[in-house]
């Protein structure tokens, strides 16, 4: 007889099962994709194997760090296991460039350099479409101490300065980036820890010289030739040398 694993939690891009042992999970990188609030859906074949590379080349490089997060190891082409946390419902963006929605919300034009880089929060709830909420917000309902926030506004910048310097190593600009967080509790106290993903499915990644998008607005804006830009990302990363190819053969 055999038996199925257990199902914790389903995304746009990830599955979540029960791990091995207490206090793991199984984070599964999917294929699918689709675009928070809209009906458009579509299936890419082997971005879920480029997004489980990419994200444990920057999970583990943040970890030596000292941004410690919840990757534990690669297991397989699709799967790494994790820490369990306790996530914080929020989504933490830094923005370096204008674009996306602060573009929209301010009439500012995509590409025009930020005078500083910008954290926003925004409330993690699909239901709700995901509003953008101040720090007065977060802390009058309970969704993050003060003492988190600051953990998360400190860490996300140190990640982004990170993640700006790597991909400008080899020329991409990192437009901006969402990140989530959560809780690692030891007997009463707890510590905030990265969790979820970095990929292009979570930073607007230009390339430095044409401006070129290299992620998911490709998608969001059906510029076409999606995972040939995630694939661009991985090769100029060092990693995945051999994806062109193994895209074409089937990745499953
Ligand atoms: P935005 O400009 O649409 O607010 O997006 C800001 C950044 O956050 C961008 O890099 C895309 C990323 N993002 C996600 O990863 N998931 C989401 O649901 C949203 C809305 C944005």
């Amino acid at each position: 007889m055999t038996t199925r694993r257990k199902k914790i939690y389903e995304g746009q891009g990830k599955i979540l099962y029960e791990g091995p042992e207490p206090g793991t999970l199984i984070q599964y990188f999917k294929d699918d994709t689709s675009d928070a609030g809209h009906p458009k859906k579509a299936v890419l074949e082997g971005k879920g194997v480029i997004n489980n590379r990419i994200s444990e080349y920057f999970m583990t490089r943040l970890n030596t760090i000292g941004v410690q997060n919840h990757f534990i190891r690669r297991l397989n082409l699709r799967e790494q296991l994790i820490r369990e946390l306790e996530i914080i419902p929020l989504q933490v963006v830094v923005r370096n460039v204008a674009a996306g929605s602060l573009s929209q919300r301010f009439g500012l034009p995509e590409g025009q350099a930020l005078p500083r880089s910008i954290i926003e929060f925004y409330l993690r709830d699909p239901n709700l479409g995901n509003p953008i909420v101040t720090e007065e917000h977060i802390t009058a309902f309970n969704w993050a101490s003060t003492q988190e926030l600051d953990d998360m506004m400190a860490l996300a910048l140190r990640i982004n300065d990170f993640l700006s310097g790597t991909f400008g190593a080899v020329g991409i600009t990192l437009v901006d980036f969402r990140v989530e967080f959560g809780r690692l509790w030891e007997n009463d106290f707890s510590r905030v820890l990265l969790a979820d993903e970095i990929s292009p499915d979570t930073c607007r990644l230009w390339d430095a010289h044409t401006q070129e998008k290299l992620d998911k607005d490709r998608f969001r804006r059906d510029l076409g030739e999606v995972i040939e830009s995630y694939a661009e990302v991985a090769r100029r990363l060092g990693i995945m040398k051999e994806m062109p190819t193994v895209i074409q053969g089937g990745l499953h």
